[in-house]
């Protein structure tokens, strides 16, 4: 089987200053990073980049997408709209998670933003394991394959602090699920938003990392898991956890200077290959 691994497109609405007092502080905020750091001009591009991606699975002939989340910039309504069409034709072929950019706000959370922008792709086949919204979400690809997706975004208590954590009731089901037979057969790969570890093989600082990695790293390492997925550090990369599980940051698909993808091949023995693509500009 074939994945395409994407992460963090960011789709981002236009927020002149005139809107900003029905933004909320939260997002008024965020535009000092967005507009003087420059933030902004590096995903202009993201709608083409995003087809230039889709196109790329056309051509390789790819099983299933994964999308490890930051669908959006500021987690606001028109910027679900835009990702989610712009993934449509891939949707009952995706696994896709949030990230921290996609619970920017407590009321983006509580309204299930992410989730009604993509409903579809959220159907489990194994719903017995979820524990919190649609997570764990179980999907069988194929005979040999199970992509399991977790949330670790949570809204956090300031802009700028971005950790993540899954929770214990999401670990509880992933161990459930790991345990299932339907699995046993199959070559598993979790994806998740935030990094377990950094390209360093380190662990992410306490404001950005995610806070109970070692749990999932142990989960995966004694289930003998294929592969994690995930997206959060801006930085293609590739690193070995405890029992030799390959863990895959696609980094940002859509930023400008590094647009591209993870693409790997597994049976149900495992991973076969990996290969970490650029686009061609
Ligand atoms: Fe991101
Ligand atoms: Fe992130």
């Amino acid at each position: 089987m074939r994945l395409l691994h994407m992460s963090d497109l960011h789709f981002q609405a236009d927020c002149p200053v005139r809107r900003w007092p029905a933004l909320g502080w939260r997002r008024v905020a965020a535009q000092t990073e967005f507009r003087l750091l420059g933030r902004r001009k590096l995903f202009l591009r993201v709608e083409e980049t995003v087809a230039k991606l889709l196109d790329e699975a056309d051509r390789l002939r790819v099983d299933h997408l994964v999308v490890s989340g930051d669908l959006t910039a500021l987690a606001l309504p028109e910027e679900f709209e835009a990702a989610s069409a712009a993934l449509g034709r891939w949707r009952d072929r995706m696994t896709i998670v949030p990230g921290n950019h996609d619970r920017y706000t407590p009321a983006a959370a509580r309204e299930l933003l992410f989730e009604r922008a993509f409903e579809r792709s959220l159907v489990p086949d194994l719903p017995e394991h979820r524990r919190e919204g649609a997570f764990p979400g179980v999907k069988l690809v194929g005979e040999e394959l199970a992509v399991i997706g977790l949330s670790s975004a949570r809204v956090p208590p300031m802009p700028g602090i971005a950790a993540g954590l899954v929770g214990a009731a999401q670990l509880d089901g992933l161990r459930a699920a790991l345990h299932d037979p339907r699995l046993s057969n199959r070559a598993v790969v979790l994806v998740v938003h935030h990094a377990p570890l950094r390209p360093s093989g380190r662990r992410d600082m306490p404001q950005h990392g995610l806070w109970d990695a070692p749990k999932l790293l142990e989960i995966a390492a004694a289930a003998g898991v294929a592969a994690i997925c995930h997206g959060h550090i801006h930085d293609r990369f590739r690193v070995v956890g405890p029992g030799k599980v390959s863990i895959f940051g696609a980094g940002s698909s859509s930023q400008a200077g590094m647009e591209g993808y993870w693409l790997l091949e597994l049976d149900r023995s495992g991973l076969l290959s990996a290969e970490a693509v650029r686009l061609p500009q």
